[in-house]
């Protein structure tokens, strides 16, 4: 269930957080060598690509390079192609379980996709292992599985007639402990940087925080239901949240969120 092959994404709801979600991804991008995107043959890969956003972006900072999205949802790719005119930007359907690029990489990038892979830390040395020697891979992945947007999932889930319908979502493969990225990936690393940030994202409108985790992390959940029972679920899940994350006198909820990132250069 948390592969995100076997579920729809609802690309127009998770675009309506593009701004939160875009922040990261160019933090992240912050981090690239520029002079990388300056070699001859070699290619940028946005892996778990979505609508194409930062693909797009990822062209307009590498002006040299060819930029090929990845994504196994058709109906991302759909919007990513529909979205995009230059022809340096290209899409393919394809399961980053299972990833071997076309073209020799000379970035590999990943913003909030690789947490939806089972196992996914084992994926990484072997992305690394794609690239030539100063080749980057660059990867973000929310680290908010602890906080009340994401375990009041699970309460909501276990609280009402829905609990046996529930039991059947696995959990969200959990992002591990910075450290243990670090080890896995140094041995392999000329340099190598992890670190956190937690985002107090200042959202507004009714169930903030709810309609945020809706088209994400709550996805799995409200796929198994039917109405009227998907939004009785979806009520007791907003009004958990609505304790943990009040609005605020001027009309924002803040919502603390905390990603891990990683950029590593291949020895
Ligand atoms: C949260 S979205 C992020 C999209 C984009 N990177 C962005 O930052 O806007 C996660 C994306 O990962 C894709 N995804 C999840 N599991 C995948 C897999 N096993 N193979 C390929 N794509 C996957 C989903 O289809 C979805 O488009």
């Amino acid at each position: 269930m948390s592969d995100g092959k076997s579920t729809t994404w609802d690309a127009n709801l998770y675009l309506k957080f593009a701004d939160h979600r875009m922040r990261p991804a160019l933090d992240l991008m912050g981090r690239l060598d520029p002079a990388n995107g300056a070699r001859p043959g070699h290619a940028i890969y946005d892996l778990g690509c979505g609508a194409g956003n930062i693909s797009r972006i990822l062209a307009e900072r590498f002006p040299e390079a060819p930029v090929v999205g990845i994504d196994s949802s058709e109906e991302m790719l759909a919007k990513a192609r529909s979205q995009t005119v230059d022809a340096r930007v290209t899409f393919q359907k394809g399961d980053l379980a299972h990833f071997q690029p076309d073209l020799p990489p000379g970035i590999l990038y990943s913003n909030a996709a690789y947490h939806w892979l089972d196992g996914h830390i084992d994926m990484f040395p072997g992305l690394l292992k794609l690239l030539p020697s100063g080749g980057q891979l660059a990867i973000q992945m929310p680290r908010n599985h602890e906080a009340p947007s994401h375990a009041s999932m699970k309460q909501a889930a276990e609280a009402g007639p829905w609990r046996d319908k529930l039991a059947r979502v696995r959990p969200i493969a959990p992002v591990l402990e910075p450290a243990r990225y670090y080890d896995a990936l140094k041995p392999l690393c000329s340099d190598l940087e992890v670190w956190e940030t937690i985002y107090q994202q200042p959202l507004t409108g009714k169930d903030p925080v709810a309609q945020y985790t809706s088209s994400t992390g709550l996805r799995p959940y409200l796929e198994l239901l039917q109405e009227p029972e998907r939004t009785d679920f979806y009520n007791a899940y907003a009004a958990l949240l609505a304790k943990a994350y009040p609005t605020r006198p001027d009309g924002i909820t803040l919502f603390p969120f905390r990603r891990l990132f990683i950029v590593a250069r291949r020895a």
